[in-house]
């Protein structure tokens, strides 16, 4: 027996996710009647890394049942750094593809950040060039990160009010932490970051309204950090031993504190491979009023 009960509602990101992905589906059937360009989205995965495999299977699956364009290109983990970069010219000069996504991490001969560069900000469809990480800085956003830009989704799906909510957000990584913190930021929430070096965790994740966990480590958030009736968004995807998926956050314990909490899987995981496909659509578009200037 325990002196707490069972509170949180669950965001089902599966099912916001299948939401958005018909959305597309839609947009792009639409353009298809219209004459316009079926968009066109490249996947390009160096190695054999399984949990990339995992994703990028996904990713390519969910593109081609909207009717898009999938582009594969599966490279060698011993791949040169001058031959991807090579492949990624190719693709930033194809008029059929859209969107570019590299997957990350890369193996070590290869420099993420020159990759990233190399990619035409016009077909980032993961928003992680400087030019599109800048533009959500100044609050005039292009193409913006997946994982950030699917949560504030999920967060207003939940119709709280955003405004004023302290958010912490737990890790501070370029794919998460980073963009989430500008992304609630522009929702006007106040955000604490956090990240491996932080004082007295569990007291800052106590002060949270929002807590957004990305950090890698399996069932880090206790449920008795978080403050009662906090939003929570788990953003981890951790394969414990015996092959089942977790989350950052100890969903057991942090469900019985929280207002709403992300399942994993079915929460985030789904949303940021459907918020590729918005953004690739999102791409076509700023590609196509770029011509006609
Ligand atoms: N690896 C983990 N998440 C991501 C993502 O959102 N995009 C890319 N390119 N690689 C990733």
């Amino acid at each position: 027996m325990t002196d707490q009960t069972t509170t949180a509602r669950l965001i089902d990101g599966k099912a916001i996710a299948a939401q958005v992905v018909e959305e597309v589906r839609e947009a792009v059937a639409q353009r298809n009647a219209q004459g316009l360009p079926l968009p066109g989205l490249a996947v390009v995965c160096v190695g054999d890394d399984p949990a990339s495999a995992v994703y990028v299977r996904n990713k390519r699956r969910t593109t081609e049942s909207t009717g898009m364009k999938s582009f594969s290109y599966d490279l060698p983990a011993d791949c040169p750094e001058k031959t991807l970069l090579a492949l990624i010219d190719e693709l930033n000069a194809n008029a059929e593809v859209h969107g570019i996504l590299v997957q990350l991490p890369l193996p070590a001969q290869i420099n993420a950040e020159r990759v990233i560069e190399r990619i035409d900000p016009k077909k980032d469809v993961d928003g992680f060039h400087p030019y599109n990480i800048g533009r959500l800085v100044l609050k005039m956003p292009t193409l913006r990160p997946c994982t950030p830009y699917g949560c504030m989704r999920l967060l207003r799906e939940t119709g709280e009010d955003l405004v004023g909510k302290h958010a912490v957000i737990v890790g501070q990584s370029n794919i998460v932490g980073r963009p989430m913190a500008l992304e609630l930021l522009m929702a006007r929430c106040t955000i604490t970051v956090c990240h491996s070096k932080t004082y007295d965790l569990p007291k800052l994740i106590g002060q949270a309204d929002i807590v957004v966990a990305g950090i890698g480590k399996p069932r880090f958030v206790e449920g008795g950090w978080l403050k009662s009736g906090a939003i929570v968004l788990d953003v981890g995807i951790n394969r414990l031993a015996d092959g089942k998926l977790c989350g950052d956050v100890d969903f057991e314990t942090a469900s019985r504190r929280a207002s709403w909490i992300t399942p994993v899987p079915g929460g985030v995981g789904p949303m940021t491979i459907a918020t590729l496909l918005a953004n690739t659509l999102e791409a076509a578009r700023w590609q196509e009023t770029t011509h006609q200037e």
